[in-house]
């Protein structure tokens, strides 16, 4: 079994990814850290903490983590997106039953990380701050897999950049460069993988609390895909990363080297050497580990393995 913590900005795809995660045996859930992002920390706090108790798993605790970036501040949330409350504004915000623990995000994972599989589905933040409390962080943590970047098509925050990447790309080039095995989910596979309607359909049927709070959620994300990309569904991005750790055989992987743009208009995109590494590597890439880069999947089977989940 992996024990997993799953660094978080709740956020409708988050939601979706908690709920396959609580949902699946292979996995010990055993913390959950929140981040700004999708919406503000603070949003994003209640949000965790609610959507355990929705599931049943208030026993899981919750460190709350970094309010802005490192370098920079807060792009900002996106209510057209993920909704005011970050759930797709479907009825009242829930109210927690209790609050996240008097440790931050940063100080949970120094203590927690070690022998664990660190899930990321938000900016990038609270590891960066992590590796600074305790450097040798990253030679303990068993695997820490993201949900961002895009390392050979187009980005969706921008043109250049994936939303989580420019949320706060100095610390995604830290996390990249650091010595813990990473793996990149990013939109290079997730925009393939898209629940249609006959799919949310199967996943908010249930008579469940969580089916009920995704059916809820849903609408809004699914009106601003269709509005802005015409898209006949939703993209399952953080639940990617999900299925990623649940059966890696779905995807097609390449190891590459992986920095991230801290500058200009190309700000948050993540760039891969696919020339080679170390020695073969452009300077700036040398001495950088490679990253597990997702590149292809059988989004078929992906849809099936978390719409068996939800
Ligand atoms: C990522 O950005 C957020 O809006 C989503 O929750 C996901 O983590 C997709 O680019
Ligand atoms: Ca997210």
């Amino acid at each position: 079994m992996t024990r997993l913590i799953i660094d978080t900005d709740p956020g409708i795809d988050d939601a979706i990814a908690l709920f396959a995660a609580l949902a699946s045996p292979e996995f010990d859930v055993t913390g959950l850290t929140t981040v700004f992002g999708n919406v503000t920390v603070e949003t994003a706090t209640r949000n965790a903490l609610a959507l355990l108790d929705i599931a049943g798993r208030g026993d899981i605790p919750v460190a709350r983590g970094a309010a802005a970036p490192l370098a920079m501040d807060y792009l900002g949330a996106i209510p057209h997106i993920h909704g005011e409350d970050g759930l797709g504004d479907g009825g009242e915000p829930a109210t927690p039953s209790r609050s996240a623990l008097d440790v931050s995000a940063a100080e949970f994972l120094c203590r927690a990380a070690p022998g664990a599989t660190i899930l990321a589905i938000g900016p990038l933040t609270n590891l960066a701050l992590a590796l600074r409390l305790r450097p040798d962080l990253d030679t303990e943590v068993e695997h820490v897999v993201v949900m961002g970047g895009n390392a050979l098509g187009p980005g969706n925050a921008t043109p250049a950049a994936e939303a989580n990447m420019m949320n706060d790309p100095e610390a995604a080039d830290v996390v990249f460069g650091a010595r813990w095995p990473v793996t990149m989910v990013g939109l290079d596979v997730t925009h393939q993988v898209v629940l249609p309607g006959a799919g949310i359909d199967a996943v908010t049927a249930a008579d469940t609390p969580t089916a009920r709070l995704l059916g809820r959620a849903i609408p809004l994300y699914r009106a601003f895909l269709e509005k802005v990309s015409g898209l006949a569904g939703i993209y399952l991005h953080d639940p990617s990363a999900v299925a990623y750790l649940l059966d890696p055989s779905l995807f097609r992987t390449e190891r590459w080297p992986v920095r991230v743009e801290t500058q200009g208009i190309s700000r948050g995109k993540t760039w891969p050497s696919i020339g080679g590494t170390d020695d073969a590597a452009p300077a700036a890439w040398q001495g950088r580990p490679s990253v597990n880069v997702c590149v292809g999947v059988d989004a078929p089977g992906v849809l099936d393995l978390l719409t068996a989940r939800l």
